[in-house]
């Protein structure tokens, strides 16, 4: 089975002692994941290298960063090298958030350098795709999605197509309250399959996990998980609450 995943996205929120008593709370726990399951905090840059000490030796729990910049490296104040994560360890990292997309004007073909930037150093992309309200009112979802694909993905090898993790994040769904129905979410979660399949083959397509995201709760998960294309999710806001987070956790196909 491929990998199921949680993931959690504390975008810009929490103090740095905040962020270590959540995670603390959350490890407490001591829930056990299975061979396929995994969880990934993605938390802000300052945080990195506690939450990878946070997890150092819980089985299955990652880190991640929220973002890194297209270029290798040079004259961008404020940004984050690719390179500067992979030198201190770390496994994962987002990249096209719509936040991103939509307030930082991320192209696509940026985005394809930032997975060759990634891949290169060994680091494993979660690539975030999803429409606007305004797209999925015209019934032209699969059309956007599968462009979102096509310019940022398809001049990956196989190989390395098998190490990115995709997140539909539809952006109608993203802090709402408004989820996607599970039968939503698993029509989509299957055409992006079959994007993929067409161009890579159906063995290549199912490998790769695809999650939800959007008003993802304790509440939803079960139902959300449970549909055969959707391999766990990347969740906002209840990320920020253990008893929610963990509650996803277990939600969890086994
Ligand atoms: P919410 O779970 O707060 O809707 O956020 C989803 C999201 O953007 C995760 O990346």
């Amino acid at each position: 089975m491929r990998k199921q995943i949680a993931a959690a996205n504390w975008k810009m929120n929490l103090t740095y002692q905040q962020g270590e008593k959540l995670l603390d709370e959350i490890l407490h726990e001591k829930h056990a994941l299975g061979a396929q399951q995994q969880v990934i905090f993605a938390v802000p840059y300052p945080y990195l290298i506690m939450a990878k000490s946070e997890v150092a030796n819980e089985q299955n729990y990652f880190v991640a960063a929220q973002n890194c910049h297209h270029k290798k490296s040079g004259a961008y104040t404020g940004e984050i090298a690719v390179d500067m994560l992979k030198s201190i360890g770390i496994p994962y990292c987002v990249i096209g958030h719509s936040e991103r997309r939509e307030y930082f004007n991320e192209s696509n073909q940026e985005l394809a350098a930032k997975l060759d930037l990634l891949l290169e150093q060994e680091i494993q992309p979660i690539f975030c795709c999803g429409e606007p309200l305004s797209v999925r009112e015209a019934g032209n979802q699969n059309e956007f999605v599968e462009i979102q694909l096509k310019e940022s993905l398809f001049h990956l090898s196989a190989t390395q197509l098998t190490k990115v993790v995709i997140a539909y994040e539809p952006i109608w769904a993203i802090g709402t309250g408004k989820t996607a129905s599970s039968a939503q979410a698993q029509e989509m979660h299957a055409f992006i399959r079959s994007v993929l399949s067409k161009q890579y083959g159906a063995e290549v397509a199912d490998s790769v996990s695809i999650l939800y995201g959007g008003s993802v709760k304790a509440a939803n998960a079960d139902e959300l998980f449970s549909q055969p294309d959707v391999d766990g999710g990347l969740v906002g806001g209840a990320s920020l609450q253990s008893a929610e987070f963990i509650a996803i956790i277990k939600a969890l196909k086994k």
